[in-house]
């Protein structure tokens, strides 16, 4: 990890869970000894989230989750142990040096630093250019474009001076070698004749996900038709297009909050969004959306709502980026309004914000989306290319619970590929049939043998065992007898989240320490376990549990005659279940009869 453990303490010291969920949170109130708040977990329309103050803890007994600050701010903003801390500082207004320190030495390859510096400088000096007398002209430029200097600075928008060679000349006087110059990619490095090769430009900075500048978009503000429009910073080694999503690291910061990203072509268009309030979304710079790039919306862990140009060859991109998440199994919508060409910026302009407001919320699905396209903007010629058609909606289709939703498909359907309704409703049949004969015949025998040996029944002794090791748990929580007990007569328990809080009962008592649950979630964070979710929120929910049994050796000794009994009976199973295996289902069916033969008796 890379803060560290005392930093994170203090951190945890200094905020308050009950502050920091009243952030995310406007259901928070006061309830007894503790808090409740309407869970954000589930679909939850009372409080039945629980905050103590006074364990640092929370715990939704409805959908099972809780922990503490860090927890609450991961799941909330399905984010990372080390970005939780973070967030948590910036809501408590908390700093400390620590905390820059250790993401600069883990996240910067060091002999990219000069690199990093040198850009960072030239970006400055570009944001400089803009507001000296030779800048007017971009500033002129930027009024026209309706871009607000808030936004300028928001986004580092900058100016070029047209003496590119002066640039040079500054970075060289700065201290910078020629090769760093030139990793910035705004020029070769050569002994004479450097020059900027976005002089006389406006200038976008490119970030990564970390708001570090990599490279630079540039576009000109002259209308020569010889000129290209942009001019793109080439790959280096600190850019590589494929990987970067033009504002991804503003985006993400709302992203999680908003529950969508909008993907759309280029800067104007997020500036467009930025102005009607919309900071959830990143370009692609009109490039091919790449494996990196959909690994970075996953991340963000929301809709992703396409939205390019209503032209044809942004329509047949949205269809070719509809491949791609289908094949990524991302959750997606797409924007579009039938007639509608022009890109986000130039609706703004012309129409006004809340025109362009009620485009973007033009959400159609993935199967409308395709209709309308096959329908109006690209006709599906051949028959072949119709039954493709058919064929790729069909396990969607099937999957509608809704007989009436799914008639409307059909319907649809049948309307875009000119086959007959009933042949859809022919072909559903068919796949159908298709998709439960392929299951393999085995998992029907193999359901059968199960159903003698009764799994409802195991299951119930399972939670029986369950019922009496949690009791057994909850008392090592507030009696050394109850510990002692544990590791003498019980020696472990079933169920796998109750061994491991055990077992970090037993190192604590060890070293002679308090049952501290808090310091048990700390050393959590830390450790990469699997069942760490699940372990966190059990310790929470043993805090709040109201059923819990006052201390006797009675219910000790109680308990363990029911893990006894249950232990003997699933080892049982388990061996019956080892017996049976790979045997055939008759002779399955003669073990298991003996088995409850022997057991009658
Ligand atoms: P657009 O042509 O739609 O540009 O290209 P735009 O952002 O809307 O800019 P305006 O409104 O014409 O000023 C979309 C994106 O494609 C990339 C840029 O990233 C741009 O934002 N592009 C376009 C280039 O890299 N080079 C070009 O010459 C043109
Ligand atoms: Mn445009």
């Amino acid at each position: 990890m890379a803060i560290d453990f005392d930093l994170v303490k203090e951190i945890k010291q200094r905020a308050d869970i009950v502050d920091v969920i009243s952030y995310y949170c406007s259901t928070v109130q006061k309830k007894g000894k503790g808090y409740v708040a309407v869970c954000p977990f589930h679909d939850d329309h009372d409080p039945s989230m629980q905050i103590s103050k006074e364990r640092q803890t929370f715990h939704c007994f409805v959908c099972q989750t809780g922990g503490d600050v860090f927890t609450f701010v991961q799941k909330y903003d399905k984010c990372n142990f080390e970005e939780a801390v973070r967030k948590v500082c910036d809501i408590i207004g908390f700093d400390d040096p620590r905390l820059h320190k250790q993401v600069y030495a883990k996240k910067i390859d060091e002999n990219l630093v000069p690199v990093y510096n040198c850009i960072n400088e030239l970006q400055k000096y570009y944001v400089y250019a803009l507001t000296t007398d030779e800048g007017k002209a971009a500033r002129d430029y930027l009024e026209k474009r309706k871009l607000s200097q808030e936004q300028c600075a928001k986004f580092g928008v900058g100016y070029a001076f047209k003496d590119g060679n002066m640039t040079i000349e500054y970075l060289k006087a700065k201290g910078f070698s020629l090769k760093n110059i030139e990793n910035t990619g705004i020029c070769k490095a050569q002994t004479s004749g450097m020059s900027d090769n976005n002089q006389g430009r406006l200038i976008f900075p490119i970030k990564d996900a970390n708001g570090q500048v990599v490279g630079f978009s540039a576009r000109k503000i002259n209308d020569d038709p010889e000129a290209p429009k942009y001019v793109n910073s080439p790959e280096t080694v600190i850019f590589t297009k494929g990987n970067i999503l033009y504002n991804y690291y503003l985006a993400k910061q709302n992203a999680r909050h908003d529950g969508y990203i909008y993907v759309v072509e280029g800067f104007m268009d997020v500036f467009a969004f930025d102005t009607i309030g919309i900071t959830s979304c990143v370009a692609l710079m009109s490039t091919k959306l790449t494996k990196q790039h959909i690994e970075l919306l996953r991340k963000l862990g929301v809709e992703i709502r396409i939205c390019l140009d209503g032209d044809k060859p942004g329509q047949a991109a949205m269809m070719q980026l509809m491949a791609q998440l289908d094949e990524a199994r991302l959750p997606y919508r797409l924007v579009s309004v039938p007639g509608e060409v022009r890109d986000p910026d130039e609706i703004l302009k012309q129409d006004g914000e809340d025109k362009l407001k009620a485009y973007v919320s033009s959400l159609v699905d993935p199967f409308n989306f395709a209709l309308n396209y096959y329908q109006n903007i690209s006709p599906l010629g051949s028959i072949e290319d119709k039954k493709k058609v058919i064929h790729h909606f069909m396990p969607m289709i099937a999957s509608l619970d809704s007989r009436l939703v799914q008639d409307d498909y059909i319907y649809k359907l049948a309307e875009a590929t000119g086959f007959t309704s009933q042949a859809i409703r022919n072909s559903l049949k068919d796949f159908r049939r298709k998709t439960t004969t392929n299951a393999p015949a085995l998992t029907y025998v193999n359901e059968e043998v199960d159903t003698s040996l009764n799994l409802k029944k195991i299951d119930r002794d399972v939670r029986r065992l369950t019922l009496a090791e949690r009791t057994v748990l909850d008392l090592m929580f507030v009696s050394d007898e109850a510990i002692k007990f544990y590791e003498q007569d019980i020696k472990y328990f079933y169920n796998e989240v109750y061994r491991a809080i055990a077992n970090f009962i037993l190192e604590q008592h060890k070293s002679a320490k308090d049952i501290d649950s808090s310091a048990m979630i700390d050393e959590l964070n830390t450790l990469d376990i699997k069942n760490k979710d699940e372990i966190i929120s059990e310790i929470t929910a043993i805090g709040f549990r109201k059923d819990k049994e006052q201390y006797s050796k009675k219910i000790l000794e109680d308990c363990q005659v029911v893990i006894n009994e249950e232990r003997t009976k699933i080892y049982e199973k388990n061996l019956l279940k080892q017996e049976c295996e790979g045997k055939s289902p008759e002779e399955q069916a003669r073990i298991i009869a003996e088995y409850l033969k022997k057991k009658q008796k």
